[in-house]
């Protein structure tokens, strides 16, 4: 059964729904089966480096089951090894802190850290692990762009986001005969765009992985009308990218741990398709509403599997490790091989085969 004595738990990245899920469970778990204490981190790394941090009892994690965001708070600007200060002057310099979280780490007593986050998480809790850390993590974000497990957590809920808006646009689209752009998140990776487009039925799905032409999408649109649908829908990623042109990039923030911030790319589309068709277009941007909320039935169960194990995992000091979901099993694996490559949407999956299969154009052909 292993043992625990003082367990740490921080939330790294983006936020999204599960998060709470995951924190009751490792908590709770650790708690009742090990008599462990929980500490929880604040506000992701950029806590663990100023050294925040609180203990988690039972009475902190109940009724956070069903509760979007994290208690613990988060931040996408704290990597340790990249971490932004800011000097008198006002200007930022981008500086090595890792030092300064394994000195809290070592000062609180902590036997192990369960990190949960996406692909920035991961990549710092490698680099914690070999500077002798022990890290279990566990795989958070919408974008379900990690390798090694077959979806992460907060997948779901963001799918069901935007299918939900999918549908919304589909009955005013046709009551006024328009083309509807839907942007939805997804960074590099095309897999929200995907599923929801799938599950929606929207006409057109422009994903990072298929780079699209206009002339396929003006044709698309202009085809549907010339049938008497009068009326198109468009899901596209964040990240989708024209043949002849770049990923549309919103802004760039050298204290993040991705430094671009990706969005604008449905505003283009929009412009570009009544200009050059003739045709009504509006532009709907999810954004954040993909992230906020409650987590699906299937995002809670599996946060909650997810937190279980690896506590498990921690008690048994399989360290370097990270949770994962391999069919309908919860297994673990490296974390080195969770990183070794981002986890895009392969041109010839199902889904994607399905879509072309039902009349749908990815906008290359
Ligand atoms: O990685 C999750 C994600 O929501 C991406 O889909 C998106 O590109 C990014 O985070 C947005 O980041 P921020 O919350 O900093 O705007």
């Amino acid at each position: 059964m292993g043992k625990l004595n003082r367990l740490g738990i921080i939330t790294g990245g983006g936020d999204c729904p599960g998060l709470n899920a995951v924190i009751r469970a490792v908590a709770k778990s650790a708690i009742d089966i090990y008599d462990a204490q929980v500490i929880g981190i604040e506000d992701g790394f950029e806590g663990f480096v100023e050294g925040r941090m609180r203990e988690l009892t039972e009475k902190d994690v109940s009724g956070i089951l069903s509760l979007g965001g994290t208690i613990l708070g988060t931040s996408n600007k704290g990597d340790p090894f990249h971490y932004p200060e800011e000097g008198l002057d006002g200007e930022i310099s981008i500086v090595d802190e890792s030092t300064r979280v394994i000195r809290h780490y070592r000062r609180w007593g902590l036997d192990a850290l369960i990190a949960i986050g996406g692909d920035g998480t991961m990549h710092i809790s490698q680099k914690l692990s070999e500077m002798g850390i022990n890290i279990i993590g566990v795989p958070k974000t919408i974008d379900n762009d990690l390798e090694a497990t077959d979806l992460t957590f907060g997948f779901d809920s963001a799918l069901y986001v935007a299918t939900e808006a999918i549908d919304r646009l589909h009955t005013t689209a046709s009551s006024h005969h328009r083309v509807m752009v839907c942007e939805v998140m997804g960074r590099y990776a095309g897999w929200i765009a995907l599923e929801a487009g799938l599950a929606g039925g929207a006409d057109i799905i422009l994903i990072p992985e298929i780079p699209f032409s206009w002339e396929s999408i003006y044709k698309k649109v202009k085809n549907r009308s010339l049938r008497g649908k009068r009326f198109s829908i468009i899901c596209v990623a964040e990240g989708a990218t024209p043949r002849d042109g770049e990923m549309v990039v919103k802004e760039v923030d050298e204290r993040r741990t991705d430094a671009k911030r990706l969005g604008g790319i449905a505003e283009l589309i929009g412009a570009n398709i009544t200009r050059d068709t003739g045709l009504e277009t509006r532009v709907t941007v999810l954004g954040h509403l993909q992230r906020g909320g409650s987590p699906t039935p299937f995002d809670r169960n599996l946060s909650t599997k997810f937190g279980y194990k690896a506590c498990q995992l921690a008690a048994e000091k399989q360290f370097g490790r990270m949770v994962a979901l391999k069919g309908t099993q919860i297994e673990s694996v490296l974390i080195k091989d969770a990183i070794s490559k981002q986890k895009l949407v392969p041109f010839d999956c199902q889904q994607v085969l399905a879509a072309r299969g039902v009349g749908t154009s990815f906008g290359d052909d």
